[in-house]
């Protein structure tokens, strides 16, 4: 009797927990589609729409910073030189902008032009940003402007870089000469670029300049990036109290290689959180923490930095696989994905991790511009997919309440794509180099279409094959 009772309880529990799990997953089902189909395709009314370039990548003709030197050196796959010759073609770039809808246009100031040699300001330089940031107004375009995108002058890196801890005066004294002088032609300012992958892979990895090669510079280094964000933030807010500052933080989506793995989704815990999320709450909290179990482990408390980010521009493109791997020298691998769609680069196209980067960086309780997202697309065969696929993640951020105010790809024109030399062709714009003729890429002329509806009805065709 005992038994029977026993034996029809277990049922009745079994059945109920299958029912449960029926309801979870058909709830889930429905919940997924609703989510998907009722996405809105219109984009709140003052979103901004844009691209981004950067001094470098796309002027040509400077010889006065560290990446012309390495380049000299043969550590990148082609040598800048005239790039994109954008220093003598920006009102040519600027109209063609303009007639594919941008309202918006990122671009980078470079600290060398300006301070060739330690305190000898260029005013003639000054003049010639304040000449392009005069022709983006005039063409109704709002500017981003980054203080720092990745070069140094020789100078500075000479005296030791961004190891240095005196940097912060140095960059401060730079923004201290650029930022009254230029100031009211900026609609936003980005201080750093991508401080993160400046500090990785140029004194990890060692890929970049000055190409050192060790681990324990790597909080050092990044608390350096924090201060002098932090001083360029002040003094931005000196002259200009109404100014709107923050910095461009090149955020990645993370996944534990394996499922089954615990110690594969540790470490990724680890990794996501310390490259995503460190930088950041540092800025909100004024206390420096990096830290990597038995890798990284920094603590530093500077209150100045508290409350320096009026809004977080987030760079997204791709995401990693962490795999636990006792034999590698940190004991993880990052793994790309290995059946998914990927660039030309091999960069994994992963729109979702967008919007759950963008869910996270909500919780900062800050305004957010997507200041770089992009593809190397050579063919222009993939970059409308890549596009609608991610401004569809954007879009359902926005609805699920996530201040998302602008969106700014990369790039506007082909350009020079650091150590991989031109190969790469991030451009809505063809750059022919030889000629340096423009052509606009059918990518272009979409988002022209998607600016113009501020919604993603031109991406409809496009989404329905796939993604
Ligand atoms: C970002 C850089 C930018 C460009 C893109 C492709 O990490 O900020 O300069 O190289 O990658």
């Amino acid at each position: 009797m005992k038994n029977m009772i026993l034996s029809i309880r277990h049922r009745a529990l079994t059945g109920l927990l299958l029912l449960m799990l029926c309801l979870f997953l058909f709830g889930e089902l429905a919940f997924g589609l609703a989510s998907r189909s009722s996405a809105p395709v219109q984009f709140p009314a003052n979103f901004r729409w844009g691209a981004a370039t950067s001094a470098h990548q796309v002027e040509g003709g400077n010889d006065k910073n560290d990446w012309y030197q390495w380049e000299k050196e043969g550590r990148t796959k082609q040598v800048s030189g005239k790039a994109a010759d954008h220093y003598s073609r920006f009102e040519e770039d600027l109209d063609l902008a303009r007639s594919i809808n941008h309202d918006s246009f990122r671009l980078s100031i470079e600290w060398s032009r300006i301070e060739p040699e330690q305190g000898k300001f260029s005013f003639s330089e000054i003049e010639h940003y304040r000449k392009v940031l005069v022709a983006a107004r005039e063409r109704g375009l709002k500017t981003f402007v980054t203080l720092h995108h990745f070069t140094n002058p020789l100078w500075v890196a000479r005296a030791g870089g961004w190891e240095n801890p005196r940097i912060r005066i140095w960059f401060g004294n730079f923004v201290d000469h650029v930022v009254p002088r230029l100031g009211d032609y900026v609609d936003y300012w980005i201080t750093i670029n991508e401080p993160n992958v400046n500090a990785l892979t140029s004194y990890v990895v060692g890929v970049t300049p000055p190409g050192i090669k060790d681990p324990r510079k790597l909080a050092g280094v990044l608390s350096n990036f924090l201060k002098a964000h932090a001083v360029a933030y002040r003094r931005i807010h000196f002259y200009f109290p109404k100014a709107k500052v923050g910095f461009a933080h090149h955020v990645r989506a993370f996944t534990a290689s394996r499922w089954w793995h615990p110690v594969d989704h540790l470490i990724r815990g680890w990794i996501a959180d310390f490259w995503n999320h460190q930088f950041v709450r540092a800025l909100q909290t004024g206390s420096i923490e990096f830290s990597i179990p038995f890798l990284v482990d920094y603590k530093e408390e500077w209150s100045r930095l508290k409350g320096t980010l009026d809004f977080i521009g987030v760079n997204y493109y791709t995401r990693d696989f962490i795999e636990f791997d006792l034999s590698a020298p940190q004991k993880f691998l990052l793994r790309p994905a290995k059946t998914r769609e990927v660039s030309d680069l091999g960069w994994e196209i992963y729109p979702q991790g967008l919007y759950e980067l963008l869910l996270e960086f909500g919780g900062y309780g800050r305004p957010l511009f997507i200041t770089e997202n992009g593809i190397a697309d050579a063919r222009d065969s993939v970059r409308a997919r890549f596009l609608c696929s991610h401004l569809r993640e954007v879009a359902k951020a926005i609805q699920d309440g996530i201040d998302v105010r602008g969106y700014l790809h990369w790039s506007l024109i082909d350009n020079f794509e650091w150590i991989e030399g031109f190969a790469p062709r991030f451009g809505f714009i063809h750059v022919d180099y030889p000629t340096q003729k423009r052509t606009i890429r059918e990518s272009g002329h979409l988002f022209a279409e998607i600016i113009r509806s501020n919604s993603l009805k031109a991406c409809q065709n496009v989404l329905a094959g796939g993604q």
